[in-house]
């Protein structure tokens, strides 16, 4: 795998806004997922649970992400794969306690960044969606403990006029320095 690889991947995963209503297969789903699920995560604690929604349960689940008239093409989607914390370790717990650090933040934004990639990889749309109610989300996913879904990600296939965008990020010389 070359950088450059990487990159033209990087280059063509963009948040897609227009679906084409086609349904996402469940060995795909399944294939990206444990692939996501490779992701590294602070002493390995894996503090989280992916939940894939499909075909009619989506029409519980999208009007959790549509508040206020937003995330209007998450109807559109394929599929759903709400990004949930799950069990952390004690070493984890602990460390993060000592740091100041929450890192099941940082493992599930890191998953999160794998499941995208990974669906680029397999052909499929995708789009981060933190613009959730979250209560309503764990009542439609039917989870009843207090666990944190910071984001859904909506996965399909893009409508085939849908263009790839320039990216659009700040100049690396404000970004990045080398010291
Ligand atoms: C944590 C997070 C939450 C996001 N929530 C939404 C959302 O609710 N709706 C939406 O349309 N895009 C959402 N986005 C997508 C961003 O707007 C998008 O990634 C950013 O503008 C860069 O564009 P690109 O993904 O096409 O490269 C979210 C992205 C992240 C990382």
């Amino acid at each position: 795998m070359q950088l450059s690889d990487l990159r033209a991947l990087f280059l063509h995963r963009q948040s897609c806004r227009a679906f084409d209503g086609r349904g996402v297969e469940d060995d795909i789903l399944k294939e990206v997922c444990s692939a996501a699920l490779l992701a590294p995560s602070a002493c390995n604690a894996q503090p989280w649970h992916l939940i894939a929604v499909r075909g009619d349960k989506m029409r519980e689940v999208v009007p959790c992400l549509q508040g206020m008239g937003m995330n209007k093409f998450a109807s559109k989607a394929g599929a759903l794969v709400a990004v949930c914390e799950g069990a952390s370790n004690l070493t984890a717990r602990l460390g993060g306690k000592l740091k100041g650090t929450d890192f099941t933040a940082n493992d599930l934004g890191i998953l999160t960044a794998h499941l995208v990639l990974a669906a680029e990889g397999a052909g499929l749309a995708s789009c981060i969606l933190g613009w959730r109610d979250e209560d309503k989300l764990r009542a439609a996913l039917g989870i009843r403990q207090k666990v944190r879904i910071p984001v859904v990600v909506a996965l399909g296939y893009a409508e085939a006029d849908d263009p790839i965008r320039p990216k659009k990020r700040k100049p690396v010389e404000e970004t990045f320095t080398i010291l």
